[in-house]
């Protein structure tokens, strides 16, 4: 879910209300889930809400036609339902202490059951079927019993009985100056302003208005007025926030004259390889990886690397694997990050996790990731997003500098990753003396010349595009690949499911023979990665005889393969062309053309490519 809150000085009010505020904040931050809105804002003595399901646009056309008084102080809810379905009423705001409190809430509160039978016999009555009502009655609760009538000491009291992740945001009709929040498991961030402050999920909430923020630690309460904020934890002790400063530009989270944020994170991608690339290596070939702050004799010691991701995250994650086997001669292991948690995985001290993710705050990966911890690996975070959960909890990070990603299907960032993952191999191999200083050279020039080749494919899109247009009522797409084209192959099909909600399936293609080849039927359309006729494994010839194979058995064969190779031209309905470079970079190449193809299709079926349905770009529960 997305969260924002708002205080500023009445004199303000000229430049901006809270409404206006909020709604620019849940705007930037409805990626985070779109089933239900909601604002509060407080005003002469009470709360006024207004709250509805569906999109954002829902809860805009409700306040023009029951617009909400002018107020300096707000909080605004855009929601990705856990507990109860999404409807107006499961909607936040949640009203408690006689309609006067109202508290918006992200994440899960695992023991709701016990605290909601416990309210119950106090009398206390529920009107939807969320966890969230069960906090904002729990706190009206102890407001009036034991709070003393303090929202932020009564915030602290509540937060120490909840159990699981929250992020809560209160206000109350007794105190019109003050924002109270409260941390655990789950983001928050303050932004501060000149006689105002904000709150935000993370600072694309309030980035319009301000680019100092404060980053909370686990386990505390803040309070906002317009002029202070205080942290302290939930036991009431004065505790402090990391100040930084966003270095996001605030046009970089506009569409930028494409028709969708994916359109114009695709076209993103040669700045974001770019840019990850940017000051990591000098001329020489030597990799400066100075943010990697864990031991360099650590490092050489490792003895196995654990790639922990989710969703796309994992496939950058797959094509590591290939790449520091190959280049450091690591073992290095690819888990879903939820399924590794839970199965004993065997770690010691020289393991390496290696962690990738896209928002920073994926629940699954994070858990995982503090598990490793416990266990006494060593953690290094490859993530896109500034100052969130994952990387502050891990020894290291690697920032991948994608810039914000919108869609909420990963592009950009996808390539930023794997990017990252190759310097992370080139840095290891340069500590244990791997590679040569040349080899290592090399692989760097080639990847410094991969944003150009991108922005080639991105050129010469066309016919990929027509293509897509042209088979938009497809039913079932196959996707192969082998070696590194493996990963490629999963990412094509995930983007048509996510985007296009068409069938699809990513194979190895050696695999096919094994079982998935009697999907092949008269016109299943097929797409193949094909490796380099360069592989050193000649991989080449190997699945060119597999386009054969599916040909043969009437599949439409679709294939992306490097320029130059003739060979693949007799054998497909279509061939797409990706620039040359070393097999080993191919991936940065070939998922552009997929990419296309997956957004071009959706497009074409008036589908909404930024948000899926019933998907959340940062999923904040387990
Ligand atoms: C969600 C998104 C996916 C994303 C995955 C991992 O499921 O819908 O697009 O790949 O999370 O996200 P992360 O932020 O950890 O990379």
């Amino acid at each position: 879910c997305g969260i924002v809150g708002y205080i500023g000085q009445p004199s303000l009010l000229d430049q901006h209300s809270s409404l206006d505020v909020l709604m620019e904040g849940l705007k930037r931050l409805e990626y985070r889930g779109y089933d239900s809105a909601g604002v509060a804002v407080v005003t002469d003595g009470a709360v006024e809400h207004r709250k509805k399901a569906g999109k954002l646009a829902n809860l805009t056309a409700e306040l023009e036609s029951r617009p909400v008084p002018v107020a300096s102080v707000g909080i605004g809810h855009t929601r990705w339902a856990t507990h109860g379905g999404p409807t107006d009423l499961n909607a936040h705001p949640h009203l408690a202490d006689g309609d006067q409190l109202s508290v918006i809430h992200n994440g899960i509160i695992e023991n709701f059951a016990e605290l909601k039978k416990e309210l119950l016999a106090n009398g206390v009555a529920f009107r939807s079927e969320t966890d969230t009502e069960v906090a904002a009655a729990l706190l009206g609760h102890i407001y009036r019993h034991e709070g003393g009538q303090d929202l932020t000491k009564s915030m602290q009291l509540v937060s120490q009985r909840l159990e699981g992740a929250f992020t809560l945001l209160a206000v109350h009709a007794d105190h019109p100056d003050r924002v109270v929040a409260s941390r655990k498991n789950s983001p928050l961030v303050v932004g501060l302003g000149e006689g105002e402050n904000f709150l935000g999920s993370d600072v694309s909430g309030f980035i319009d208005f301000t680019r100092r923020a404060v980053e909370l630690e686990q386990d505390q309460v803040v309070t906002i007025t317009a002029d202070s904020v205080e942290i302290t934890d939930f036991f009431g002790n004065p505790a402090q926030g990391k100040e930084f400063t966003v270095d996001w530009d605030a046009s970089a989270a506009e569409k930028g004259g494409f028709a969708s944020f994916m359109e114009k994170e695709i076209h993103d991608q040669p700045a974001a390889v770019a840019d990850t690339l940017l000051g990591r290596s000098d001329v020489d070939g030597n990799l400066i990886l100075d943010e990697l702050r864990i031991d360099e004799d650590e490092l050489r010691n490792i003895r196995k690397i654990i790639v922990l991701a989710c969703g796309t995250s994992s496939y950058a994650g797959m094509v590591a694997k290939y790449a520091i086997e190959r280049w450091c001669r690591i073992p290095v292991e690819v888990e879903l990050s939820h399924e590794f948690r839970y199965r004993d995985p065997i770690i010691d001290a020289n393991t390496l996790i290696v962690s990738i993710s896209q928002s920073g705050e994926t629940m699954d990966t994070l858990m995982a990731v503090r598990y490793a911890k416990e266990q006494g690996a060593r953690t290094v975070s490859i993530c896109n997003t500034n100052g969130s959960t994952i990387p502050r909890e891990s020894d290291a990070v690697l920032y991948t500098h994608a810039g914000p990603e919108i869609a909420v299907a990963s592009t950009k960032a996808f390539l930023a990753q794997i990017t990252a993952a190759y310097l992370l191999g080139l840095y290891l191999a340069q500590l244990t003396k791997k590679l040569y200083r040349e080899e290592i050279k090399d692989i760097l020039s080639d990847l410094a010349d991969i944003p150009a080749k991108v922005q080639q494919i991105l050129d010469n899109a066309d016919s990929i595009k027509e293509l897509a247009r042209s088979m938009a009522e497809a039913s079932s797409v196959l996707f192969l690949g082998r070696n590194v084209g493996y990963p490629v192959a999963l990412e094509g099909a995930l983007k048509l499911k996510e985007l296009a909600y068409i069938h699809a399936e990513g194979f190895a293609a050696g695999e096919l023979k094994h079982g998935p080849i009697a999907l092949i039927d008269e016109g299943q359309p097929v797409f193949v990665v094909v490796p380099s006729p360069m592989d050193r494994h000649s991989l080449h010839a190997k699945v060119v005889s597999n386009i054969q194979e599916v040909r043969a058995r009437g599949a439409k064969t679709i294939v992306v393969a490097e320029a130059g190779d003739e060979t693949v031209r007799d054998y497909a309905e279509q061939v797409f062309y990706v620039p040359e470079t070393q097999p080993m970079l191919m991936p940065l190449l070939t998922t552009v053309p997929l990419q296309i193809f997956a957004c071009e299709l959706a497009t074409a079926k008036g589908y909404d490519v930024d948000q899926p349905r019933n998907l959340a770009k940062s999923v904040t529960v387990e």
